[in-house]
């Protein structure tokens, strides 16, 4: 039995890449549909009660687009909205804030964790509500970065300019003796770099794009939904939707996805 339907994966704009070339490496062979909202990014600062009207929109537009499995790759999106969307809809939904506090878990030795993530995401207490379950004596300390995710859409991944406020931002959580420190927006891996040499050797990074990649092919494969084309050459096709400049998210992303972009398709969704 082969699967051809698509995994639908969305974000506010360039950040779910990171957890798509992911999904990509560890399952080549599934077709993809992947929607950035670049005409309402950055959803950080926003209510969570409109980015969980957002994600509601997105996750209709995917499954029209008859998709398997939607993977939310976006923390403020899925701590705005996984449960509700889960609770509405039939088609299996994963987050990326539980993957992530997973992974916190395994790695921290002090079990002194921070979290760099957007202020809707802090605000949420996700983080908090997900470590505590797996590991109610971790102490966590949490910290809003909302001039991230601009930057890093204007495609700013390095110079001075990012350098100012990732000291700024990490100063707090140095000051907590955190040894891991979840990246807890999925557009930060792309700064990870920077973010690493500010914080030093001894602290770990965690981006929550393995484990939910991880997660989806297992949930895909206990349910028989993955697809097993007869020719192991025929690989996945990957198909880009956003809501505003498709050729500018056809530029950005390709550098942040370190492959290209061919084609992104306007949304007719927002
Ligand atoms: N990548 C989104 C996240 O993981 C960015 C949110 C935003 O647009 O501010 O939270």
């Amino acid at each position: 039995m082969s699967d051809p339907r698509p995994i639908g994966v969305f974000d506010s704009g360039v950040g779910g890449l990171t957890v798509l070339a992911d999904i990509h490496d560890r399952l080549p062979y599934e077709n993809t549909i992947y929607f950035g909202d670049t005409a309402r990014v950055p959803y950080g600062p926003r209510d969570l009660a409109e980015v969980r009207y957002f994600a509601f929109e997105i996750v209709r537009y995917l499954v029209d687009q008859d998709v398997k499995l939607i993977v939310i790759a976006c923390n403020t999106a899925a701590a705005a909205a996984l449960k509700a969307l889960q609770r509405s809809f039939d088609v299996p939904i994963i987050g990326v804030v539980e993957p992530g506090a997973r992974a916190a878990v395994l790695e921290t030795r002090n079990r002194h964790v921070g979290v760099l993530a957007t202020e809707g995401t802090v605000k949420s207490g996700a983080y908090r509500r997900a470590v505590g379950s797996l590991d109610a004596g971790v102490k966590i300390y949490e910290q809003a970065a909302p001039e991230f995710v601009p930057l890093i859409e204007r495609g700013v991944t390095g110079g001075a300019e990012l350098e100012e406020p990732v000291r700024r931002y990490c100063d707090p959580l140095m000051e907590r003796n955190v040894d891991a420190v979840i990246l807890g927006c999925t557009h930060y891996p792309l700064i990870s770099a920077t973010i690493n040499r500010v914080l030093g050797p001894g602290v770990r990074l965690i981006s929550s794009a393995g484990q939910t990649s991880l997660e989806t092919a297992r949930v895909l494969s206990r349910r028989g939904y993955l697809r097993r084309p007869e020719d192991p050459e025929d690989h996945g096709k990957a198909t880009y939707v956003c809501s505003a400049d498709p050729v500018e998210f056809a530029a950005l992303g390709s550098r942040f996805l370190d492959e290209e972009i061919e084609a992104v398709a306007p949304a007719a969704v927002v």
